[in-house]
C-alpha cells in the first residue's frame, strides 16, 4: 500500500516538473523556429518517458526482492515437513505412508511429535478430539509398542466414516476407535460451550494422552477451551495434553487459561501451526 503511495506520488512529481518546465521553456522557445521547439518537445517527452520506466523498474525491483523473501521463507517451512515427514515414515511402521497431511489436517512435524511421544512414553489411553490422520499416525503407534487404544471425537458424521475407513485399511481396529459425538451445549462454570457429546464413549481407564485438534474454530470462539474443563477428571496425574495450532491467538489464550486453571507445566512447541504440550498435575 505504501509502496503504491509512493510509486503515484513519485510519478505525479515527475510529469509535474516535467510539465512546469515545459512549459516555461516553450514560452522561452515560442521566440524561435518550429524545429527549435520540436526538438525540445521531444527531448521533455524522451525525458519524461525514461524517468517514468526508470521508476517502475526499481519498483519492480524492490517488489521483486519482497516476493523472494516470501518464497524463501515458505520454502524453509516446506523444508521442514519434508524432514518431519521422513522422520515419520522411518520411526513408525505404517501399512501405508500417510498421505494428505497439513491444511484440515495436522502437519508432520506435528504428527512426529504424538508418534515420539508415543513411542517413549507408551500411553494406554490416548483420547483425541477430532479424527483424521492423528488417528491413524497414534494408532499405528500403538500398534508399534504392542498395545493400547485411541479414542477419537469426531462431530462430523463423514469425517468420522472417512477416518472409521482409513482404519480399516490399515489394520488399525484393535487400536483405534472412532466415536461419533456430535458438538453439543455443556456448562462450564455457569457458561454454556460446544463440546462432544463425549457421553457417547467409554472410557475404561484414566487417559494417558490427550491431543486436542478440534472441533474446528468456526464453531464457536475459543472452540476448544471446553477439553480441559470437560476431560480434566478423566486424565491422569502426569498425563500430557498436546494442543494442536498454537500460532492461532485463540489457542494462546486456550492453553495459557487452562495453565492457569489447573496449574499445568506448559510448553510452546515452535512446528509449522505451533503447538501446546501441557503436563498435567493432580
Ligand atoms: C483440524 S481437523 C482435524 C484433523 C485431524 N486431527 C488430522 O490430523 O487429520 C478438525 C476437524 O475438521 C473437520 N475436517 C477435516 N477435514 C476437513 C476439510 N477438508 N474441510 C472441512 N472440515 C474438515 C473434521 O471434522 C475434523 O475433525
Amino acid at each position: 500500500m505504501r509502496m503504491k503511495r509512493l510509486k503515484t506520488k513519485h510519478i505525479a512529481v515527475t510529469v509535474l516538473i516535467t510539465m512546469v518546465l515545459q512549459i516555461t521553456l516553450a514560452a522561452f522557445f515560442g521566440m524561435f523556429s518550429v524545429e527549435l521547439r520540436n526538438t525540445v518537445n521531444i527531448a521533455f517527452a524522451t525525458l519524461l518517458l525514461l524517468t517514468l520506466i526508470l521508476i517502475l523498474f526499481r519498483e519492480l525491483q524492490s517488489g521483486l526482492k519482497r516476493h523472494r523473501k516470501e518464497l524463501n521463507k515458505e520454502l524453509n517451512i516446506v523444508y521442514r515437513q519434508i524432514e518431519a515427514y521422513q522422520a515419520l515414515n522411518s520411526l513408525v511402521k505404517f501399512s501405508f505412508p500417510p498421505v494428505g497431511t497439513r491444511g484440515w489436517a495436522a502437519s508432520p512435524d506435528f504428527l512426529y511429535e504424538i508418534a515420539k511421544n508415543i513411542l517413549s512414553a507408551k500411553p494406554q489411553v490416548i483420547l483425541e478430539a477430532s479424527s483424521g490422520l492423528s488417528t491413524i499416525v497414534a494408532a499405528s503407534c500403538l500398534r508399534q509398542i504392542g498395545g493400547g487404544k485411541v479414542i477419537s471425537l469426531e462431530h462430523d458424521e463423514k469425517y468420522a466414516e472417512n477416518t472409521q475407513k482409513l482404519i480399516k485399511e490399515s489394520g488399525l481396529q484393535d487400536y483405534a476407535e472412532i466415536v461419533y459425538a456430535p458438538l453439543t451445549p455443556s456448562n462450564i462454570n455457569d457458561e454454556i460451550w460446544l463440546w462432544y457429546d463425549y457421553k457417547r464413549m467409554q472410557l475404561d481407564a484414566s487417559v494417558d494422552m490427550f491431543i486436542v485438534d478440534g472441533p474446528p474454530r468456526r464453531t464457536q470462539k475459543l472452540a476448544r477451551y471446553p477439553a480441559l474443563p470437560l476431560m480434566f477428571a478423566d486424565i491422569r496425574n502426569n498425563g500430557l495434553v498436546l494442543l494442536d495450532d498454537g500460532n492461532r491467538d485463540d489457542e494462546r489464550i486456550i492453553a495459557t487459561r487452562w495453565a492457569k486453571e489447573y496449574s499445568c507445566n506448559l510448553r510452546y512447541l515452535d512446528l509449522e501451526k505451533g503447538a501446546f504440550a501441557l503436563q498435567i498435575t493432580k
